[in-house]
């Protein structure tokens, strides 16, 4: 039979043992937490594959010649982690932040619609299709969805980790609005 004190070690031992599965549950769940995310931004830039080789011209061929055949790089994968890259321009369409598998746009049903009306944005906390979708090409304002605008994927493309085909260099306007105001007032001159 047991004695009160050997029920008294199990409580004990049993309660510890709570204390430590319980902890252990807490720091590997908030271990995400504390690992602030990289910013990923910036780092696209430096990955543009090798320029054509003298004489090539097709950059889609990344420097192989014509008359070999290349191994094709893997399939880009989307990236869904709902990180809004930079706009290049004002008038950019935003690239998609988010997964676009099976989601159905035909004559029918618009799945993108769902979240992106501006009558269901709140519910699903999703940016509603600016004015610009609901006007007509004589700048009228359509109750519904633009046909112009329908088929979202004309212009909005998910984000993909694939690397550039070409080197560019592209300015951003805020870069050369900061180039021109630094050449019209030289630092150290004085006004
Ligand atoms: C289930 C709801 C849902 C559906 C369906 C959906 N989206 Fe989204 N979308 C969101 C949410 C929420 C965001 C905000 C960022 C995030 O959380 O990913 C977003 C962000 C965006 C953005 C970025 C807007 C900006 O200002 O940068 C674009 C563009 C976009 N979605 C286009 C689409 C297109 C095109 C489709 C259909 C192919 C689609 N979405 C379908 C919920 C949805
Ligand atoms: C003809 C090209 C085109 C089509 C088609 C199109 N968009 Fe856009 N979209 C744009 C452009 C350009 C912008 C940025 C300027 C603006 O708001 O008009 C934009 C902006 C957006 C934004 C951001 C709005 C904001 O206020 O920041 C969302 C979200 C969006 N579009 C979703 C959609 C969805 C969903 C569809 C399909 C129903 C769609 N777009 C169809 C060109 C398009």
């Amino acid at each position: 039979m047991l004695t009160g004190r050997t029920w008294w070690m199990a409580g004990l031992i049993a309660v510890a043992a709570m204390a430590l599965v319980f902890f252990i549950g807490w720091w590997v769940g908030h271990r995400g937490e504390r690992e602030a995310p990289a910013p990923r931004a910036t780092a696209r830039a430096a990955v543009v594959d090798a320029a054509p080789a003298a004489g090539q011209i097709d950059p889609i061929r990344r420097g192989i010649p014509v008359d070999q055949e290349a191994t094709p790089p893997p399939m880009a994968r989307v990236e869904n982690v709902d990180l809004k890259r930079q706009r290049a321009y004002p008038m950019q369409p935003p690239t998609i932040p988010h997964s676009i598998e099976n989601y159905q746009v035909d004559k029918n049903s618009n799945r993108c619609m769902l979240c992106h009306a501006r009558a269901n944005a709140e519910q699903f906390q999703a940016p509603p299709v600016s004015v610009t979708h609901y006007m007509d090409r004589d700048d009228q304002f359509l109750a519904a969805i633009s046909p112009r605008r329908y088929f979202c994927n004309q212009c909005h493309v998910v984000q993909t980790d694939a690397r550039l085909l070409v080197g560019n260099d592209f300015k951003d306007i805020d870069a050369l609005l900061a180039a021109a105001a630094a050449e019209a007032n030289p630092p150290g001159e004085a006004h």
